[in-house]
Order: C-alpha cells, then sequence, then structure tokens
C-alpha cells in the first residue's frame, strides 16, 4: 500500500499551536521508513494519523491530505482504516492478543475471514 502526506498539517484540540506542520510524505509500497525525531516532535502523532486513532478517536483539526492507496484518509470510515493499517507497538509483550506480532496478525485476518491460502500469498 501506500501512504502520501501531502501539505498535512494537524493540530489536537487542547493545544494552541499545529503538532504537524506542512508534512510531505510519500511511503510506497514495500518500503521501510524510520521516521526519527526527539521527544515531543510529533512522531507518535504522525503514527495515529495514519492508523486512524485520529480523527476517529483523538479530535483536532486537519488540513491538507492524507492519502492511502491513494483515498483521502478523512473520508474512510473507521472500519475501512482498520483493514488497511495494522499496528504493532513497540513493546511486544504487551501486543493485543497473542504472544507474537505474528499470532496478532493472524488474529486480524482470521477475524476477517481471509482464506489461508490468500494469506500464503502474502
Ligand atoms: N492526545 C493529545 N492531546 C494533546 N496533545 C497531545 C496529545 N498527544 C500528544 N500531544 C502533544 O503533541 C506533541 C507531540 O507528541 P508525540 O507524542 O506525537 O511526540 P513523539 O515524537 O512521539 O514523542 P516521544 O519520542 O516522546 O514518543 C507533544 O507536545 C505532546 O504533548
Ligand atoms: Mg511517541
Amino acid at each position: 500500500m501506500s501512504i502520501e502526506f501531502k501539505n498535512f498539517s494537524f493540530r489536537y484540540d487542547a493545544l494552541v499551536n499545529p503538532t504537524l506542520k506542512g508534512v510531505n510524505l510519500r511511503i510506497n509500497k514495500g518500503e521501510k521508513v524510520l521516521i526519527i525525531g526527539p521527544s515531543g516532535s510529533g512522531k507518535s502523532t504522525l503514527g495515529q494519523c495514519i492508523n486512524g486513532l485520529i480523527p476517529h478517536a483523538i479530535e483536532g483539526e486537519m488540513s491538507g491530505e492524507l492519502l492511502l492507496n491513494g483515498k483521502d484518509s478523512q473520508s474512510l470510515k473507521l472500519i475501512a482504516h482498520t483493514e488497511l493499517v495494522g499496528t504493532v507497538l513497540q513493546d511486544t509483550d504487551s501486543q493485543f492478543v497473542g504472544l507474537t506480532v505474528g499470532e496478532d496478525i493472524a488474529f486480524a485476518l482470521e477475524n476477517q475471514q481471509v482464506p489461508v491460502a490468500k494469506c500464503t500469498q502474502w
């Protein structure tokens, strides 16, 4: 899948100034990208925009565009968003369901009733 921020800004309702300002970033299918920066610079905020916590669970003001597979993320319902993007937390011992990242990924696919044959193609 592709992820593209176009002149994207986000301000938490609780803050006066935007946390993300004019972000332009394209991540193509298969690319691995490391986002680094000082504490409080907005790395987690950027991740939450990609996984849909922003705006579905965390409120604020957005401008510009975030395209997921070319689709405007703001037009996606939460369920469609979660089907596109998964989150692996840094503390693998505190994963959602399974004991490993692989088990958690399998759990999501089982819930979506994706046939095993299709999973092995990936
Ligand atoms: N839910 C929230 N409501 C209001 N402000 C928030 C919220 N979450 C984060 N912030 C603020 O947004 C800014 C960016 O925080 P964020 O957590 O994205 O930074 P970070 O780069 O991930 O930091 P760290 O390296 O410590 O994880 C900080 O000023 C933080 O206080
Ligand atoms: Mg963080």
